[in-house]
């Protein structure tokens, strides 16, 4: 992998970036499409393209309990086997071992849990999810964190900060693999100098790449772009920075501001099933029943398929029949306003105005929503 930063903002930590890995170049800020189970939920990896998605995210818990990544990487890795080109990311399991395993126990050596399908006894540690990411074969892969939940007390941030940085250590010596690309995942909560003491960690360690974990746990957003305004600032310039599970479009402007390079998160993807969609106007729920007789397009100012084709009530009327069609063609919209969002952001940091179209944009969309 190689990065390179194109231009900085003057007036924000906010970089334009080029990325490029061996199943292609990803311009930054980029935003990633999450397709937790080899599949970006109703997409056709074609689709996926004609959208513009470069990369796209893909789940070591779940690979590895289903279909289980030797049957991955039997079928020629999780390119092959999804039948997808361009770029994959891998998270390393650290998040959904805790978010999903049931029954999960930590010990120094990794993590033990139940599968959240059947209740089967599993372990991961730092060794078998840099294992399990070279079988899938991911472009870039994420060494084993723990995402600690909030609110938690100071020592029990510290102790677990300091076993993500030994689990680091462990992943970046297990990470064989030339062709894949290995990010160490920032934690620490929302204490300031446990922030600090796992990216000098980690940033010891010398990855090719960081991640900020454990933000977006429950907190609130004001406390999540404090730990940015500290945190970035100790990563070295030259390397691509994660936020990780981070997407409504708001922490995506302040986490640019920032200088946060790739973001991913299932909200785009998951409100679109919901019936849910995004607008330059906002957020719209084109299931309600005042659009049964609206002949118009989801988002008058967008020119993606759906809003070129189809009216919101047709989409309502399918969402509500439950169809099939009605949630592949909200994900598709959704998916085309964050990525032709991303490609303005960049514009707008190529042309020095990003600030100026932050408040244009939420003039509009309106700035609080969840
Ligand atoms: N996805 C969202 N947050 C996290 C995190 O803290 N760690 C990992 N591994 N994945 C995440
Ligand atoms: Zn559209």
């Amino acid at each position: 992998m190689r990065f390179e930063v194109l231009k900085k903002a003057e007036n924000s930590r906010a970089r334009l970036g080029l990325l490029q890995t061996p199943h292609g170049t990803i311009e930054t800020p980029v935003f990633m499409p999450v397709g937790t189970q080899a599949t970006v939920k109703t997409m056709t990896p074609e689709e996926l393209e004609q959208i513009g998605a470069k990369i796209i995210l893909g789940n070591t818990y779940h690979l590895y309990l289903r279909p289980g990544h030797k049957v991955v990487e039997e079928a020629g890795g999780l390119h092959k086997f999804m039948n997808w080109n361009r770029s994959i990311l891998t998270d390393s399991g650290g998040y959904q071992v805790f978010s999903l395993g049931e029954l999960r126990e930590i010990r120094e050596e990794g993590v033990t849990f139940r599968s959240h399908i059947d209740g089967s006894l599993h372990f991961i540690g730092p060794e078998t999810s840099i294992e399990i990411q070279n079988a899938l074969g991911a472009d870039i892969i994420m060494s084993f964190d723990e995402c600690i939940p909030y609110p938690a007390t100071y020592d029990y941030v510290k102790n677990s900060v300091q076993r993500t940085s030994r689990w680091a250590e462990r992943c970046k010596k297990a990470h064989v693999n030339p062709k894949q690309t290995l990010f160490g995942i920032v934690q620490g909560g929302l204490y300031k100098d446990l922030r600090e003491e796992s990216a000098k960690d980690l940033v010891s360690l010398d990855f090719e790449g960081y991640s900020i974990g454990g933000l977006s746990v429950g907190e609130p957003k004001e406390n999540m772009y404090e730990v940015l305004d500290y945190t970035v600032p100790l990563l070295p310039e030259e390397k691509p920075r994660y936020l990780m599970g981070v997407g409504s479009p708001d922490a995506i402007f302040e986490g640019v501001l920032r200088g946060i390079d790739m973001f991913d998160c299932v909200l785009p993807t998951r409100i679109a099933r919901n019936g849910t969609v995004f607008t330059r106007k906002g957020k719209l729920v084109v299931r309600n029943a005042v659009y049964a007789r609206d002949f118009s397009p989801l988002d008058h100012d967008c020119d993606c398929y759906v809003c070129r084709n189809y009216t919101r009530a047709y989409i309502r009327h399918l969402i509500n029949a439950k169809e099939v069609l009605g949630i592949r063609l909200t994900t598709i919209h959704n998916l085309y306003f964050l990525l032709n969002l991303m490609k303005d952001i960049r514009r707008a940091i190529e042309g020095g105005y990003l600030s100026e179209f932050k408040n244009e944009f939420f003039e509009s969309f309106g700035y609080k929503q969840e």
